[in-house]
């Protein structure tokens, strides 16, 4: 059993749950364990309850590895594994339901708001304030956090409105850390790893591929936590934002002549290695994070559904994990029906909405390059699993040209986003499906925004020079160079307004 101990971290009061210690407090029926047990008497009085309930809400809850194609067994999230030792599937983490039932949804939506806007570690993460549903059992002083998670649900107004769609929302999801959605998994897997050297794994570093927003993730966690970390990028296909960002953050970056694809080959190679853990989303616990955008969105919306989610795809970990987070919501009562979901990708980078098209039967592409350069995959690990989420969420998956694309994320930054190009793949795919009549004027909208328009400058100044090949720029949009004289700007600027 556990040993619990309170101490001061910062202004922050937390937990410790030291698996071998035991503390004076503990050894005196005094602290967080003994109110533990103190609780279950009706009669006491005690002052620590709020530790203790914390306390006995870790002790209850567990999870482990399974095959997702449902091989006997389990693994230890602990254990160096990333695929089903009998068929060669992923692994998933599977929770235990039963001892979250035991909790109503009330009381896990009573907890979950009472925790949002807390600042109490590791609560004010939104991905922590979910702990019991992400990672029961990990302790406190492991969790590597950047306060990620708990971004903006943007209600697109006006974007909506020349659409004819008033209830559209883009959840910011780039609007964290490290500029992307990475950091909902990133924190994680690294507080995992954390645990793991801690409990003397050993772990001499953790490693990647990426297109550029998981290398950036995993520097930055290893960075704060003080692991080292290698990532593996496809040379000059990462903006200099994204290769900037590990740089910074201390990782090793080896850039490769090749695409993300044979980033990914050699990668999982080289995790074969003795000490090098992977980081890349075949890795289950990277999605435990992840699935908290779904219960954050519908935390939003006060606990209600929308009516689509649209998400842009490349690897296909980031719809499995939505899938999974809405999947958890439904299966302790939460919510009483399931969302359609649309994975939108780019016409250059497309197997999902081939196989889409062809009846689920997938076939790996060269993936082309794309603007949306993040999700320029061709053979996405997650497959498999995505297929199945579509599958149980009424999906679809539509395809979006350079130019549409461009023109979607510049035409909703005119209403008050900077959207990276692959928030423009969702939002030219969700317009296609909105003229076609699959998505309806009067249906809840949400539109997951992965990175920061920020980390791609560059697409942003093409675009509005026109220059990018094949693309209109409609809404172009430069600078009046003009003298140092008060009556030429003045001219300028009354002729323009
Ligand atoms: C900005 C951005 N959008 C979308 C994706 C696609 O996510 P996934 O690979 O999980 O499908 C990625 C990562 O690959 C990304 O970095
Ligand atoms: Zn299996």
């Amino acid at each position: 059993m556990r040993l619990v101990s309170a101490a001061n971290r910062g202004h922050t009061l937390y937990i410790r749950t030291d698996r071998f210690a035991q503390t004076d407090a503990t050894r005196r029926g005094t602290g967080p364990a003994a109110a533990c047990l103190d609780l279950l008497n009706p009669r006491s009085r005690s002052g620590s309850k709020p530790i203790a309930a914390l306390y006995c809400a870790a002790m209850q809850y567990s999870c482990s590895f399974r095959c997702v194609a449902g091989c006997e067994g389990t693994h230890d999230v602990e254990e160096v594994i990333y695929r089903c030792p009998k068929c060669g599937e992923l692994l998933e983490v599977q929770h235990d339901i039963e001892a979250l039932s035991r909790r109503g949804p009330a009381a896990w939506i009573k907890l979950f708001d009472e925790r949002s806007g807390s600042s109490r570690w590791p609560y004010a993460s939104g991905v922590w304030g979910k702990k019991e549903w992400v990672l029961p059992h990990i302790e406190d002083d492991c969790i590597v956090s950047l306060n990620e998670g708990g971004t903006n649900l943007f209600w697109a107004e006006r974007y909506g409105a020349s659409l004819g769609l008033p209830d559209l929302w883009i959840k910011l999801c780039g609007n964290s850390h490290t500029g992307s959605f990475k950091d909902l998994g990133m924190t994680v897997l690294v507080s995992v790893v954390r645990q793991m050297i801690k409990h003397g794994k050993p772990i001499r570093a953790i490693v990647c591929a990426s297109t550029g927003d998981t290398s950036a993730a995993l520097a930055a966690y290893c960075a704060a936590a003080g692991i080292r970390a290698g990532v593996l990028l496809p040379r000059g296909k990462v903006t200099t934002a994204q290769l900037v960002q590990p740089l910074a953050n201390g990782a090793l970056v080896c850039a490769l002549d090749t695409d993300f694809d044979g980033c990914m080959a050699i990668v999982k190679k080289l995790a074969e290695e003795d000490g090098i853990y992977l980081a890349n989303s075949m890795n289950s616990l990277r999605l435990e994070g992840q699935k908290t955008v779904a219960i954050e969105i519908v935390q939003q919306f006060e606990w209600q559904v929308p009516d689509w989610v649209v998400i842009p795809g490349g690897n296909l970990g980031n719809v499995s994990a939505l899938g999974s987070g809405f999947d958890l919501m439904y299966e302790l009562g939460l919510i009483s029906r399931r969302p359609r979901i649309c994975v939108a990708q780019a016409q250059s980078a497309n197997p999902l909405y081939l196989a889409y098209k062809n009846g689920w039967k997938f076939e790996p592409i060269v993936a082309q390059p794309t603007e949306a350069s993040a999700i320029r995959i061709g053979d996405p690990v997650s497959i498999r699993r995505a297929i199945r989420t579509l599958k149980r969420y009424d999906g679809v998956v539509e395809q979006a040209s350079e130019a549409e694309l461009s023109e979607a994320a510049a035409a909703a930054d005119r209403t008050g986003t900077y959207c990276c190009p692959h928030t423009g793949v969702a939002l030219a795919a969700m317009g296609k499906l909105l003229e076609r009549g699959e998505i309806q004027k009067h249906e809840k909208v949400v539109v997951i925004s992965t990175a920061h328009g920020l980390k791609f400058t560059d697409f942003k100044i093409r675009y509005h020079e026109g220059q990018i090949d094949g693309v209109e720029s409609r809404v172009a949009n430069t600078p009046l160079t003009l003298p140092n004289d008060y009556e030429a700007v003045k001219r300028a600027v009354l002729d323009a307004i």
